[in-house]
């Protein structure tokens, strides 16, 4: 295996991703007849490992697939794979981690059966690419495609059939390259986009579309118990366009966004497009502030009980920007203000993050 090779699961070992083929016959290529999911890790751990498994094996019983391993025989092989792979990366990267079960090879020959194609595997998250969102936020569109009904296919199962989802981004994104899609359902209530689940904030109460009809998220679940131990009304409901107009706050939410504002829903602002509002930004901040651990990011940017803090000898640029990352929690995406030159102090309590540093204040954190 070249040096530094990742290694990926499949079918039973462990092997270097360069040697893992899939047959060309493989019912997931031929007719998407595959689940997968997917975490992060923050820091090398794997976030939520087990609720990410579990939605597996729910979606692995819809499609009727047995993969031949127990849950906690995938939660080992996943944490293998990442103990190989996560060394690998560059400092302060982090990893998707995959498992993707198809059905296996359609049979050819008499005599043939069909065996479950198992693999585990991880690859780099792209951070940089997305950190502009945290502060402008998310355009979103809705195209006229509708989401698939789930006496179609239930969108409960994350299945390689994303076809549906990808329909109504082609079409959002050529109106507009940087909007993202949320499809509505045939009723014309807000369902969820490509990777995303979406809510809305109305007089303090936290709403998001029913589970039945979009993947019950992860990310949607913590977001959902965080809201409710802050206090805040939450509701799982049915959304239309008129809550999405009117509401006064919005956001996306997905294992590698954790909580991204909304700016607009088709052209029409949230909060006058200022992003992010007062709830969201709480509920950004709740989930740094659960995290138990914090570790180090960029060189010498430290996250430790709440407070960040900068002790480097490195001369900061104006606007640099870069993420820290939590280990079980979400991510903050710092801007760094040389041109704002006071030592401050960290302050919880309005939600913004102000630091202590010898040499560039930090201010505004997001997750990202
Ligand atoms: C269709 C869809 N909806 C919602 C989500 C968000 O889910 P999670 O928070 O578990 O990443 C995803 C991402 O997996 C997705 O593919």
């Amino acid at each position: 295996m070249p040096v530094g090779e990742n290694i990926a699961f499949f079918n039973g070992e462990l092997r270097p991703e360069s040697q893992v083929g899939i047959s060309i016959r493989d019912r997931g290529y031929l007719y998407g007849d595959a689940v997968f999911d997917a975490t992060r890790t923050f820091g090398g751990r794997p976030f939520k490992l087990r609720e990410h498994i579990q939605r597996l094996y729910s979606s692995l019983r819809y499609l009727r697939i047995d993969p031949g391993l127990t849950p906690e025989e995938m939660e080992r092989w996943s944490l293998e794979v990442v103990r190989h792979n996560h060394p690998l990366l560059p400092p302060n990267q982090d990893l998707w981690v995959s498992q993707r079960i198809s059905r296996g090879v359609e049979p050819a020959l008499p005599g043939d059966t069909l065996r479950p194609n198992v693999l585990i595997e991880t690859h780099a998250i792209p951070f940089a690419r997305r950190a502009s969102l945290y502060q402008t936020g998310i355009r979103i569109a809705t195209p006229s495609v509708p989401r698939v009904p789930p006496r179609f296919i239930s969108p409960r199962a994350k299945t390689h059939n994303y076809l549906n989802l990808i329909l109504g981004e082609l079409e959002v994104q050529g109106a507009d390259p940087d909007a993202w899609a949320v499809l509505l359902d045939e009723q014309g209530n807000l369902t969820e986009g490509r990777g995303a689940n979406v809510f809305l904030i109305k007089d303090g109460v936290v709403a998001t579309p029913r589970g039945q009809f979009v993947l019950e998220g992860v990310t949607r679940g913590l977001v959902l118990e965080l809201a409710a131990g802050l206090g805040l009304p939450v509701q799982e409901r049915d959304l239309d366009l008129f809550d999405a107009y009117t509401a006064d706050e919005a956001f996306l939410t997905s294992t590698s966004l954790c909580i991204c504002p909304i700016s607009s829903f088709n052209g029409t602002a949230v909060n006058g497009g200022q992003v992010p509002g007062p709830v969201t930004q709480h509920l950004q901040l709740t989930i740094e502030n659960n995290a138990a651990f914090v570790r180090v990011l960029a060189d010498g940017v430290r996250v430790q009980n709440g407070q960040l803090s900068v002790g480097t000898t490195r001369q900061y640029e104006a606007s640099e920007q870069f993420c820290v990352r939590t280990a079980n929690a979400g991510s903050v995406h710092l801007v760094l203000d040389a041109l704002d030159l006071g030592l401050l102090g960290a302050d919880g309590e309005s939600g913004s993050w102000i630091v202590k540093s010898g040499l560039a204040p930090v201010r505004a954190a997001r997750p990202c």
